[in-house]
């Protein structure tokens, strides 16, 4: 799908490009990618709960002139959709994380870039034409997370977006049948040898790395030692959100890590409006998990998020085409989004409330 835009290629969704990336990537490239924890109930349930979702168009609006555009920590931004972190890029594709950042700048999204990309932060930085953040885990080495911080707002990196769902990896079955290791060619680069040991079982790694002790505590030790605005990624509960806006967060990013920590997790979107209700305007309000099309993404922000960000569609869009592919996804995205808000009467973002949302059906 070389220099074509997906409707050419005959891509209509982001399931056509899960569909390519299946297809490309070797089985368990697949299954860590695309898998969940457990029995996959939340990631399931991340989709059945958009599906559910309904949304009561307003008629008779002037929509011929619509502009999705918006802000996150005061950076303008085309839409209201952005990339999720996520690890290691050069699995889908040998360009990686470079080519997520190109596609994201060329359609001015942002991109949040994973502490444990495959390369390194300040290339990432230097590839990149739009605004970027970066994700941390709080690692065992509190010297390293240290530099870390202080690497990513030198490299030019405008927030910071720490993991808190991570404090151990999650059960993924998936990975544990297949045994899953990271090829030769792909490493968590941002990381000294010495701390992330020459091990590629992904399982062995992150036990070396990622911290079970972890406290509210190191938040605001985060927070205090960082020069970039905070947002706490990885909460679905109202209390988590209120702590978080207490301490000081900039954003909470509501998410259950797209299904792969907790199976029984409820569903992002479904954990939303309480969040919502609970920060009451202290801090912005972001979501993830199970977001595949434009209408996801206008429910998302009809129901209090001021953005919606996307996992692993860009890991298909990587895997189907590379930048190219990554481009297609996001087009999908804006092209779906600038329908929706046609046809609910929205000609801008802040027309997008809650008036919108229609009866929900009953789970089934
Ligand atoms: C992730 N995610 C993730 N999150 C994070 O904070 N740091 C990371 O390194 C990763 N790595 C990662 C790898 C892969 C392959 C996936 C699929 C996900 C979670 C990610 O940021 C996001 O929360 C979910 O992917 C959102 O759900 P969807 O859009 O994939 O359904």
């Amino acid at each position: 799908m070389a220099h074509e835009p997906a409707a050419a290629a005959g891509i209509a969704s982001v399931d056509d490009l899960r569909r390519l990336a299946r297809a490309r990537l070797p089985g368990p490239v697949w299954d860590y990618v695309t898998g969940g924890a457990g029995e996959e109930r939340t990631v399931r349930a991340n989709r059945d709960a958009f599906r559910r979702l309904t949304l009561l168009p307003r008629v008779l609006v002037d929509v011929a002139a619509r502009d999705p555009r918006t802000t996150v920590l005061g950076t303008g931004v085309a839409a209201p959709v952005g990339i999720a972190p996520t690890s290691y890029q050069s699995l889908a594709h040998p360009d990686g994380e470079l080519a997520t950042a190109r596609a994201a700048g060329s359609r001015g999204l942002l991109d949040v870039v994973s502490v444990f990309s495959s390369v390194s932060l300040e290339d990432v930085a230097g590839a990149a034409t739009g605004p970027l953040w970066f994700q941390l885990y709080c690692l065992r080495d509190r010297g390293v997370t240290r530099e870390l911080v202080q690497r990513a707002a030198a490299a030019g990196y405008r927030a910071l977006v720490l993991g808190v769902d991570l404090p151990v990896i999650g059960y993924r079955d998936r990975d544990i049948r297949n045994r899953f290791q990271l090829p030769p060619s792909v490493a968590p680069v941002n990381l000294p040898a010495d701390v992330a040991p020459g091990g590629s079982v992904l399982d062995e790694l992150n036990r070396a790395l990622v911290d079970p002790a972890l406290t509210w505590r190191d938040v605001e030790w985060i927070r205090e030692i960082s020069p970039l605005p905070l947002v706490v990624k990885g909460i679905v509960a109202a209390d988590d959100a209120d702590r978080a806006a207490r301490i000081g967060a900039d954003a909470v990013l509501v998410s259950n890590h797209g299904g792969r920590q907790l199976d029984g997790a409820p569903a992002s979107i479904t954990a939303l409006p309480d969040v919502v209700s609970a920060v009451a305007d202290r801090c912005e309000v972001y979501l993830d998990s199970g977001v595949r099309r434009g209408t996801d993404v206008l429910a998302a922000v009809a129901r209090g998020a001021r953005m919606a960000f996307v996992g692993r569609p860009v890991m298909w869009g990587l895997a189907a085409g590379g930048e190219d592919g990554v481009r297609a996804a996001l087009d999908l995205y804006l092209t779906e989004l600038d329908l929706a808000m046609a046809v609910c009467g929205c000609p801008d973002v802040p027309s997008i409330g809650p008036h919108l949302l229609g009866p929900t059906d009953p789970p089934g």
